[in-house]
């Protein structure tokens, strides 16, 4: 199966590691937001990623994202560069592009998805191909085809978890070493779990945003950010977590969803420290209540390079098994 792969970041090259030597996958081009690269019999990835250490670019300017996407054959567009929340662009023009031309697209990129999921929908059916978005909500956690096909028959009742990891990184490291909000801040981007702009998961949006994309894209609704109550950890002061340490419980940035009522809401909450959504580092949990399985509680790696991968991964292989690859 013949790759374009948009955006070598973190998670861009999490996937070039997961792909490189599985003879399914072969990745004809490759674009970051300078340059790109092409090759029919395939790119030596390795090489390019020690060109871009080297120069900062992986290929030549001429092979823009829009230009591989339009003009070179392959058989999926994987698109990972990161999260616009305001207009999903570029991507949303990239994979525009790619659906246009009947080529299936797998994505961890949450503005596209959060923004205009009903109209790639209907764009990727019209043309016949698979639009897929599993590494988009909690990283390696399958919670979007665990609902759709692991719970399937199951009404929703509520949904609610710590949907973050940069926020439970933070959270948690301050709690248990004692650092200051900015140096957990700082470890969180330079492990690469942050968004480009940190204020995103730092002001709860990024986890709206996950919120948004559950809500529309396995519990038919139809919203938007805006209908997201949002409060961030970016005003939690280290006392009012060593407070509630003081009486045994701790704080967590929760996620909460009661789609029958419409209401959607991030903020940071106190929790017992006993229970089950107080994780540590950048782990994830979502917690469903169902008419007939009650509670599932997923809980994984809700961020990281070969952790996202993992989830692109299990999309492409949807894609190989499902369209006879
Ligand atoms: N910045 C996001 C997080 C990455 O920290 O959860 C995964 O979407």
């Amino acid at each position: 199966m013949k790759l374009a792969l948009i955006g070598l970041g973190s998670v861009g090259r999490g996937v070039a590691h997961v792909v490189k030597n599985d003879p399914r996958f072969k990745i004809v081009a490759a674009a970051d937001s300078k340059s790109g690269a092409v090759n029919p019999d395939g790119l030596d990835i390795d090489r390019l990623l020690q060109g871009k250490k080297e120069t900062g670019r992986i290929g030549t300017p001429d092979w823009t994202a829009f230009r591989i996407a339009a003009e070179v054959d392959y058989d999926v567009l994987v698109e990972v560069t990161p999260t616009n929340a305001e207009t999903g662009e570029p991507a949303l023009s990239t994979i525009k592009i790619a659906l246009s031309r009947g080529r299936h697209v797998v994505t961890s990129n949450k503005g596209p998805i959060s923004l205009y999921y009903r109209e790639l929908e209907s764009l990727a059916e019209e043309n016949g191909v698979a639009l897929r978005f599993e590494g988009t909500v909690a990283g390696a956690v399958p919670i979007i085809n665990g609902i759709r096909n692991g719970l399937a028959g199951n009404k929703v009742k509520a949904l609610f978890g710590v949907l973050n990891g940069t926020c439970n990184y933070i959270l948690s490291r301050m709690e248990e070493e004692g650092l200051t909000y900015v140096q957990a801040l700082a470890e969180a981007r330079d492990l690469g779990y942050a968004e480009a702009d940190p204020t995103y998961d730092v002001n709860g949006t990024d986890a709206a945003i996950k919120l948004v994309i559950l809500a529309n894209t396995v519990l038919g609704m139809n919203v938007t950010l805006k209908d997201v109550q949002r409060t961030g950890i970016d005003r939690l002061t280290p006392e009012a977590i060593r407070m509630a340490q003081s009486t045994g419980q701790t704080i967590r940035l929760i996620a909460s969803l009661y789609p029958e009522k419409k209401d959607l809401e991030v903020s940071p909450r106190l929790l017992p420290e006993d229970d089950p959504l107080v994780l540590s580092e950048t782990l994830n949990a979502v917690t469903v209540e169902t008419e007939y399985a009650g509670d599932v509680t997923f809980i994984g790696r809700g961020a990281g390079s070969v952790e996202t991968a993992s989830a692109i991964l299990s999309d492409l292989l949807y894609i190989h098994d499902k369209y006879g690859f």
